[in-house]
């Protein structure tokens, strides 16, 4: 299973998801590899903004050493689920969609936590630490809901 977190600049909220995915599913048993990108290109090849990384850190999460990178349509290809933050990256992934089966693919991440009153991971960028903060437990408990899913696949697909 590969799954990709995207945002629009791949430095804020997607990176925090993928440390937080990786984490998690080194924890686990479960065969998974994440990765995220940016649906826009001006960030392209920078690693995490400092608030970012400072957050991850504080919660165990070292997210310094990854570097940003563009959505491209061959990411349809290499992913078998693609979380979207929010409504506008939701539309500029599905407006790069080859087929159903690249459509099918994409869903935005707080779909994870239907009771969570917002659909949309707020972008932090404008924000302050509390923001990031914020951000980083909405994506936590997004992680924690998609990992106890992907065990309870994982083991009925087993026995
Ligand atoms: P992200 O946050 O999409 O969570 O990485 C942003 C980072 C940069 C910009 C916007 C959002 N920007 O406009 O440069």
């Amino acid at each position: 299973m590969n799954v990709l977190m995207v945002c629009l600049g791949n430095i804020c909220r997607s990176p925090m998801a993928e440390g937080i995915w990786r984490k998690h599913i080194n924890a686990s048993c479960l065969k998974v590899t994440v990765d995220s990108a940016g649906t826009a290109n001006n960030h392209v090849n920078e690693h995490p903004d400092l608030r970012a990384i400072e957050i991850a850190k504080k919660n165990g999460v070292d997210i310094s050493g990854l570097k940003s990178r563009q959505f491209s349509v061959e990411d349809f290809d290499r992913f078998d689920q693609i979380f979207v933050m929010d409504g506008s990256n939701y539309q500029n992934v599905i407006s790069l969609c080859r087929t159903n089966d690249d459509k099918s693919k994409v869903r935005l991440l707080l779909d994870l936590l239907p009771k969570q009153p917002i659909r949309e991971v707020p972008d932090p960028w404008f924000g302050g630490m509390t923001d990031f903060e914020k951000v980083f437990n909405l994506l936590e408990d997004a992680c924690k809901e998609w990992i106890l899913h992907a065990k309870f696949l994982n083991n009925s697909l087993s026995k």
